[in-house]
Formats: structure tokens, sequence, C-alpha cells
């Protein structure tokens, strides 16, 4: 028995560290379950969908075991800075990155990422990922302040993650509302919603630059077979009853960029207008 805790991030670790073999058993070092069958095709859909370039220091928050920053900097010179809340997936991660041959550039952290502040100073990344970690967080709208403030203006944040799907109808609102709750628990998850974490990064002046399905081939697509693999093996939010169950989510890649500019230079003008007259309308392309 595990004694009983009283922060949700320790127990998100403890979740993690439990079952840190079956993850590693069924989705290998990428524990993402909206993938290709080929992974590799995933992360490198990834590197340009995030915007990650040569020079570039990043922070991955939720990093599992490494398995897409050790692939991200194999394909590009970057700094990474990886944290994960389970300290047996830090120490398989540093092993990982160490046995890539890749120590000197990934420093893997077992760390809280609510508490960015006291890790890292202002402004000191380009970009900010979350792959399937962001729904972990136990205040989604902090953690984004959070990032905010780590990330240098310009900065990329990027958020793959499952979102709550939404229906008029009550009955399926309710059977979704059903399996939302059951996932939730199972795996120590808050499920964002995507109109509150837009509405969140909006109020933060974050400036979207691209939302809609993760992108990947879909004829590479995996099927979604690895977390029912995973639900089996484990038994962790089995379905029992396919016949009455509701698919509750929809996947989603999320970009946004900090704000160059302060509120108060030029108001008059949109967030567009300024990125022209400050000749940065290439963060549009
Ligand atoms: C589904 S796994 C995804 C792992 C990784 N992004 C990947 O693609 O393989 C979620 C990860 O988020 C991490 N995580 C959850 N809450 C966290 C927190 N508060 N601080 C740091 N990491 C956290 C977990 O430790 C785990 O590594």
């Amino acid at each position: 028995m595990q004694p009983p805790t009283s922060d949700p991030a320790d127990d998100v670790g403890s979740f993690y560290d439990r079952n840190a073999g079956a993850f590693e058993r069924v989705y290998g070092s990428v524990i993402q379950a909206y993938r290709t069958r080929d992974v590799t095709r995933l992360l490198d859909r990834q590197i340009a969908s995030i915007g990650l370039r040569a020079g570039m220091r990043v922070l991955d928050a939720g990093c599992g075991v490494c398995g897409p920053a050790i692939h991200f900097a194999r394909r590009v010179d970057l700094r990474v800075e990886a944290l994960t809340i389970s300290g047996v997936q830090a120490a398989r991660a540093r092993e990982a990155v160490a046995a890539a041959g890749l120590a000197e550039r990934i420093r893997v952290h077992h760390a809280d990422y609510q508490r960015l502040d006291t890790l890292f100073a202002p402004a000191s990344f380009d970009a900010v990922y979350f792959l399937e970690s962001f729904g972990h967080s136990r205040d989604q709208p902090a953690l984004l302040r959070q990032v905010a403030q780590v990330l240098k203006p310009g900065g990329v944040l990027f958020v793959k993650d499952i979102f709550l799907r939404l229906s008029d109808d009550p009955a399926r609102a309710e059977a979704m509302a059903r399996e939302v709750r059951r996932i939730n628990e199972a795996y120590r998850y808050r499920i964002p919603s995507l109109e509150a974490t837009i509405a969140a990064l909006r109020g933060l002046g974050f400036h979207l630059t691209r939302l809609g399905p993760v992108d990947i081939p879909l004829e590479d697509f995996e099927n979604l077979t690895i977390s029912n693999e995973f639900q089996e093996l484990t038994g962790i939010a089995r379905i029992h009853d396919w016949g009455s169950y509701v698919f509750p989510v929809e996947f989603f890649d999320l970009q946004c960029r900090k704000p160059w500019f302060g509120d108060e230079q030029d108001a008059h003008m949109s967030y567009v207008q300024r990125l022209v007259k400050a000749g940065r309308a290439d963060e549009l392309a």
C-alpha cells in the first residue's frame, strides 16, 4: 500500500513510478497514445509542429523516459531541459540519455513543472512543449503562467494532448462525462477543456499560431490500439462495455507564441500589425 499523499503531483509521480515498467513494455520510450505505427514518424513530425531549430534551448515538460527528447536532440542541435515528476522515470531517462551520448545536451530533472519559477530563470527558453503531459496539471492556468514566465518573448509553447469533446445532447454529454471521470481517476489526469486553455493563453497575451488535429500522416496512424493494449495489460481504465462507450476526448496540436510586445506598446494596433512593424512577419509563416 502506498501512503496517502496530499499533493496531487506526488500522486502522479507515484503513478508513473509504479507503472514505469508496464508503460515501457507497451509504449517503449515514447508514452503517447496518439501516434504513428513507426513512432519515429510521429517524432519527426513533432520537430516541425513544435518548430524546433538548431541552437534552441527547450523545455520538455513531462518528458517520460526521454524517448522524444533523445530523438529531437539527435535530429536537431538542441539543448533540452527535461522534467518528469517520477523518480523512476528520471533514472531511466538519465540512463537512456547517457547511452545515447547526449548527457551534455539533455539534462533530466526529477521535478514538478508547476514550479518552473524555482528551477529556471525568467525568459530562458525558446520553446516549451508538453507531449500528452499537460493534462496531468493540477492547476492548468497557473501552469501556463509559469510557462509564460520562463519563455523568451516570441518563444513557442506547444501542447499535444487530449481535450474534452463537447455535445449539446445531454445524454451523450453525460456518457462522455462518465468516461472522462474514469480516465481522470485512472491516469491521475484532468483532461483539459480546449476552450478554457485557449482563453487562459489569450489572457496571458499568447498569440495562437496553430490549432488542429495532431499532424501525422493518417496512413501511418496507429489507431489507438496501444492504449487499449496498456489498459488490458494493467487493468487501468479498461473498457468493459464497448456497446455503451462514447469516445469522450479529441486530440489536438496547439502551438502559440509568447508576445514580443507588452500591452502598452502600440496598443492601438493589432498584434499582427505590430509584428509587421517590428519586422517579425516571418513568425506568421
Ligand atoms: C503520458 S507521459 C508522456 C511522456 C513523454 N512526453 C513522452 O512523449 O514519452 C506524461 C509525463 O508527464 C509527466 N508529468 C506529469 N505531471 C508532471 C509534473 N507536475 N511535473 C513534471 N512532469 C510531470 C509524467 O511524469 C510523465 O513523464
